[in-house]
């Protein structure tokens, strides 16, 4: 890339997932603050369905589902080509014509297919730059079993909980219900393993409230996990970086319901808060700080992510609860929030990550994938 070129960024959002609304919303954001000096911005959008479309109002479209105006694109999982295609029919032929060559891409997609390492897994393939995490922080941060496992195996405090699957909810009830008895008194939360936004995710103070709140979660995924519910304080911070992050102040997560559930973060009339930075003393706001960092290289963590905890009230215990490795973006999202009190600007915050892309391409560059050959 020339010293005064542009660096072609692709933008990509929407998608499959449960989150496709707060996606449009945090793209958005970003979007506005590129610098166009420095930047030739293409949008792309992922529908509900998952194709891919670029064209004019764009967010507009997606977010009506009025996309007939837009045309389709494609990316090819061809090395090096970084190329975007549009896809047409042309007299009963499927033509593809490249409509533009992209350096980095900037993933804001949340949940599954975008943020749980698919969508990772294709970039990795077509070699490209791209913001965020790898393919493999994205699929554990992604899995809270496997997250809470990799965090276990590092010394790294986690909720006492069990995992069961689908198939022994609806064979094995009773077991299970025993089961999860047996990992703490109630109050108990239970959630599917890879979901995200709360979906899922309730609150169990008996034993038809479990046995309720396990077949609603065994809608959303074949793996369900059970935990002590915690009298907690919700601590998040914001980390930064590749081999050498850095973590910002913590913040608080004052849920406006009973817990941080789906309409206590996305309901208009919404009475969450969010409070920066988080009232804790120095010595647990350090440790919260360690814990994020160690959380962050124990996944392999590169370019972003937020990391969220429970504070128990009772016991003051620091527990962590999960990783999101691509946070909301908006402009009151907590990640650049957070970014903000501790003295990166939002605009300023998107350039470095852009930066930390090409950075971790530039390391991928000098990895020899086959045994006696250099590069
Ligand atoms: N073990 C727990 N104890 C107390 N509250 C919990 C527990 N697990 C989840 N919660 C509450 O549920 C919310 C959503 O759970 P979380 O694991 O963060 O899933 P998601 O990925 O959907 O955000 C949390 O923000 C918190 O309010
Ligand atoms: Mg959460």
């Amino acid at each position: 890339m020339a010293q005064n070129e542009k660096i072609r960024l692709g933008i990509l959002f929407g998608g499959r997932s449960g989150e496709h609304e707060v996606s449009l919303m945090s793209s958005n954001s970003v979007f506005k603050v590129l610098d166009p000096k420095r930047y030739a911005v293409t949008p792309i959008g992922i529908t509900r369905e998952g194709h891919w479309v670029v064209g004019e109002n764009i967010w507009q479209a997606l977010g009506s589902g009025n996309t007939q105006s837009l045309r389709r694109a494609v990316l090819l999982p061809e090395p090096r080509s970084r190329t975007l295609y549009v896809q047409e029919m042309r007299a009963g032929q499927n033509v593809l014509t490249p409509y533009v060559d992209l350096d980095v891409i900037f993933p804001v997609l949340h949940g599954t297919f975008g943020e749980d390492g698919t969508l990772q897994g294709l970039f990795e393939m077509i070699d490209v730059a791209y913001v965020g995490g790898g393919v493999l922080a994205s699929s554990v941060g992604m899995d809270k079993a496997l997250f809470k496992d990799v965090m276990r195996a590092n010394d790294i405090p986690v909720v006492n909980s069990i995992l069961v699957t689908r198939n022994e909810i609806e064979k094995h009830i009773e077991k299970v219900l025993a089961q999860a008895e047996n990992v703490a008194a109630y109050p108990l939360f239970v959630k599917p393993v890879n979901m995200g936004s709360s979906v899922g995710v309730s609150k169990c103070r008996n034993r038809p409230d479990l046995l309720e709140g396990l077949m609603d979660a065994a809608q959303y995924d074949r793996r369900i996990l059970i935990e002590r519910g915690v009298n907690a304080r919700e601590i998040e911070v914001s980390v930064l970086g590749n081999s050498d992050p850095m973590v910002s102040i913590p913040g608080e997560i004052v849920p406006g319901e009973e817990f941080y559930s789906y309409t206590a973060k996305y309901a208009e009339d919404s009475q969450s808060l969010l409070e920066i930075p988080a009232r804790l003393d120095p010595a647990l706001t350090r440790r919260i700080q360690d814990l994020a960092l160690q959380a962050y290289r124990a996944i392999d963590g590169a370019g972003m992510a937020r990391v969220d905890f429970l504070l128990d009230k009772d016991s003051q215990e620091v527990f962590i609860s999960e990783v999101n490795t691509i946070p909301g973006f908006t402009q009151i999202s907590m990640y650049p929030k957070l970014w903000e009190a501790s003295g990166i600007p939002y605009p300023q915050l998107i350039d470095r990550l852009v930066d930390l892309a090409f950075e971790r391409k530039a390391e991928r560059d000098r990895t020899v994938y086959q045994y006696g050959r250099s590069k």
